[in-house]
């Protein structure tokens, strides 16, 4: 069976009814917002009004629209999806916190958590590529201040090991993990030869070993985001349920409420067939102090 037709078969035996315009609203041009960079002081809005009420600094994107470098040296605009926007916030990173970004490139969310770093705060943004990791910090250093810069820092290991050297040691985690980018193969056709129902299984190992790794790298209390650009349940939830059956003494599910999506057994998925963003999963888990 061409891998099409195999993508469609066991889509549509999650989604059923649903699936022809999910598949139409995954295959059409993402719809993307020009998000402020908050560290631009005094920035003219010229008025603008934000595309969500609870998104007062992302704004729609007219055509020609190109982020520009303003007088302070920094760029002006991140052109980013609002689900990954609410997956960013989500974490909640505050003043003092020692975040830790475990797969960064390009850098989208990676802004936001900078943008919420306090004098007392570290980063480190992790990225395995290391082509994606020279575009991580090329995007940082184009949008973020030199003094917040300090307390950046960049490494490019495999996550799946960073619970072995560095246990109970960050306030918040973002696990923004590689998964099938289904809208992504369905607008690049040559990629699509790539899915099959066994590498999604694959992805959900690598999945399931970076959110194990961060488990053991958070601190006791501190917060998790798992988060996936996938709408395969097997890297979604089901990677959740396999935590939750063989480490569930370790942490407990946070319900936060997000102001786009469905809720799921163990998560939010936005989807753009009914929300226009997305697709995104996430989920929020707090480890327990043991
Ligand atoms: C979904 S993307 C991250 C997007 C990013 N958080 C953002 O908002 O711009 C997943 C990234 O994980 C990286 N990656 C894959 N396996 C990894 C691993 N074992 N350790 C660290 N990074 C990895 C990929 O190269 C890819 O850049």
């Amino acid at each position: 069976m061409e891998a099409i037709d195999a993508f469609d078969q066991f889509y549509r035996s999650v989604y059923h009814d649903r699936w022809s315009n999910l598949r139409s609203a995954l295959a059409e041009k993402p719809l993307q917002v020009k998000r402020l960079n908050m560290f631009m002081k005094n920035f003219d809005l010229k008025a603008s009004d934000p595309v969500e009420t609870w998104a007062s600094n992302c704004f729609s994107v007219e055509q020609t629209f190109e982020p520009q470098v303003q007088a302070c040296g920094l760029i002006d605009f991140f052109v980013m999806d609002l689900a990954s926007f609410i997956v960013a916030n989500i974490l909640e990173v505050q003043e003092n916190d020692r975040v830790l970004d475990m797969c960064a490139a390009p850098g989208g969310k990676a802004l936001i958590l900078a943008e919420k770093l306090g004098p007392n705060s570290q980063l480190v943004l992790n990225e395995l590529s290391r082509t994606r990791f020279h575009r991580l910090k090329r995007v940082l250093e184009a949008y973020v201040p030199q003094d917040v810069l300090e307390r950046i820092s960049f490494r490019s290991y495999d996550a799946t090991k960073w619970g072995i050297y560095e246990i109970d040691a960050y306030d918040r985690i973002l696990v923004d993990v590689p998964c099938s980018a289904e809208a992504h193969l369905l607008r690049n056709l040559s990629e699509m030869q790539k899915w099959s129902p066994k590498r999604s299984k694959r992805l959900a190992q690598r999945q399931y070993a970076l959110l194990c790794s961060a488990l053991l790298a958070a601190r006791p209390e501190s917060t998790i985001v798992y988060s996936t650009c996938s709408i395969s349940p097997l890297e979604n939830d089901g990677v959740l349920h396999k935590l939750k059956r063989k480490k569930g003494d370790l942490f407990e599910f946070e319900v936060p409420i997000s102001p786009l999506g469905e809720r799921t057994e163990f998560g939010w998925q936005i989807l753009p067939d009914q929300h226009q963003w997305g697709p995104m999963y996430f989920s929020v888990l707090r480890k327990l102090n043991y």
